[in-house]
């Protein structure tokens, strides 16, 4: 006996209103499509089996090893799509067919392993839950005995079925022969004119009876529009972020904290509200991050503070100062120590051990050595309309406040620079390079000027 399944990934998602195909839609950064197979992997099917069809090609792309795309063209309907995937599976008829559908995130693979135990001895099983609201859901249909009639489709349902909240979640156990069989009988006499799934079920209960397994919506909520789409995010965040909290990571708000599924994060690392953290964004322990901050695939690391601020690419060292209102753009890279402070863009840059850039400046393309301090101001001129062009500035050297660099510039060990200067030559190591026009007085010039408009005023 072998264990088949098939993930339904087929449908265009006409209801998301977007040109991507549903199931790459993501949550948490991650395709939905990916959420569901990770829920799958675990039950080490004898094959996973992906029915692809709107946006096949980007959707097959998306597939991770070990999986089987199998194309449905047209797509007519649920049904449709396992026949087709049934091809894959050998014809033993001791096997069972899982059957997802795509647009589940929410899914998790205990209650994949409750639906095929409960399957064992009967022809099929079928997971349904209450929805609080039922819209767009196929409804559990019941006798007076409270025993599964059938599945109907919202669209095929009469008023009153309409009102019915318990439904179909789109998760289903099957014996293969029984499905089998089932499926050739299968018609688009329907609302839809598709071949629906979920009516196999008739035929599987006269075959041997169909077990229905209870869930909780959010474990089965299926998403089919934008608002789905939030809704099953916003809990898997909630898994996520408790899930942090177990491991020792402080959030003083958890409903506030936004963290990839692709992140890391260490224990004792504290978050405040407002913080996004994306792709492999990595932060170490004792890293205090925000009110407000936004990384993407950066570091933070061990003891850093980075707060209101916006970071892609970027490389935090230990004990490092970020912000407030800190810009760190793709190849920024601080060593431990060293601080990037208010109003403070850097592109492609390192900063090393100890060296502080603390206000109003852009450094681009720099080079910027140990202990070295950066005034108020400060600007590297890295971009001549045509190319891109390295500031290199060395240890222990003191930037007055308001420096320009011309790139390409080389600034030695423990030089100086005026505020206000324009550099545009090399500095030679401790060497004070100032760039001033000399400064003119003129004397009693406050004087004069108020007797100016004094008379002025007197002539009116
Ligand atoms: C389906 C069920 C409904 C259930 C709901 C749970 C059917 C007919 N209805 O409705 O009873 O309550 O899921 O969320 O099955 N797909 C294909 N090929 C197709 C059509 C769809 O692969 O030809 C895929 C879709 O990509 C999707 C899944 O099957 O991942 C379900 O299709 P969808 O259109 O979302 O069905 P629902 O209307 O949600
Ligand atoms: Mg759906």
């Amino acid at each position: 006996m072998s264990l088949y399944a098939i993930v339904l990934a087929a449908g265009q998602g006409k209801r998301m209103k977007s040109d991507l195909p549903k199931v790459l839609h993501t949550a948490l950064g991650k395709p939905m499509i990916h959420w569901v197979l990770e829920s799958v992997a675990p039950l080490e099917p004898e094959k996973i089996l992906v029915v692809v069809g709107h946006g096949a090609e980007a959707v097959s792309a998306a597939l991770p090893l070990g999986t089987i795309a199998v194309h449905q063209e047209p797509q007519l309907g649920t049904g449709h799509a396992v026949q087709l995937a049934m091809a894959e599976v050998a014809d033993s008829p001791e096997d069972t067919i899982l059957v997802v559908n795509g647009d589940m995130p929410l899914l998790g693979a205990p209650l994949l392993g409750r639906t095929i135990a409960a399957c064992g001895g009967k022809a099929a099983s079928l997971v349904s839950f209450q929805a609080e609201d039922p819209t767009g859901y196929g409804r559990i249909v019941r006798n007076v005995g409270g025993e599964l009639v059938r599945v109907v489709e919202e669209k095929d349902a009469s008023e009153s079925e309409r009102h019915l909240r318990e439904v179909n979640a789109g998760v289903y156990a099957f014996s293969a022969s029984a499905l089998r069989r089932a499926l050739s009988q299968n018609d688009r006499n329907n609302a839809q004119q598709e071949h629906y799934l979920p009516d196999v079920i008739p035929a599987m209960i006269e075959e041997g009876g169909v077990a229905i397994v209870k869930a909780e919506p959010e474990e089965v909520a299926g998403v089919n529009s934008q608002d789905q789409l939030s809704s099953a995010e916003a809990q898997l965040r909630k898994r996520i972020n408790l899930d942090w909290q177990q491991r020792g990571v402080w959030m003083q708000d958890p409903d506030r904290v936004y963290i990839d599924a692709s992140v890391t994060l260490a224990a004792g690392v504290r978050l405040y509200p407002g913080v996004h953290l994306e792709g492999n964004t990595v932060v170490s322990e004792g890293a205090v991050v925000g009110p407000e901050v936004y990384a993407i695939d950066s570091e933070i690391g061990p003891g850093s503070r980075v707060w209101y601020s916006v970071l892609r690419k970027a490389q935090v060292g230990e004990d490092v100062e970020v912000g407030p209102f800190a810009s760190l753009r793709p190849g920024t890279v601080l060593a431990a120590r060293s601080k990037a402070g208010t109003f403070v863009e850097m592109k492609n840059t390192s900063v090393g051990e100890g060296a502080k850039v603390p206000h109003l400046s852009y450094l681009g393309d720099a080079t910027v050595g140990a202990r070295t301090n950066i005034g108020a101001g400060t600007i590297t001129c890295n971009y001549n309309g045509y190319e891109k062009l390295p500031t290199t500035i060395g240890e222990d050297v003191f930037v007055g406040s308001d420096t320009m660099f011309i790139a390409p510039v080389e600034i030695g060990d423990r030089a100086v620079t005026g505020a206000g200067s324009v550099i545009t030559n090399d500095v030679p190591p401790g060497a004070l390079a100032v760039e001033r026009s000399p400064q003119k007085e003129i004397p009693d010039y406050a004087q004069k000027l108020a007797a100016r408009y004094r008379n002025r005023r007197s002539k009116d």
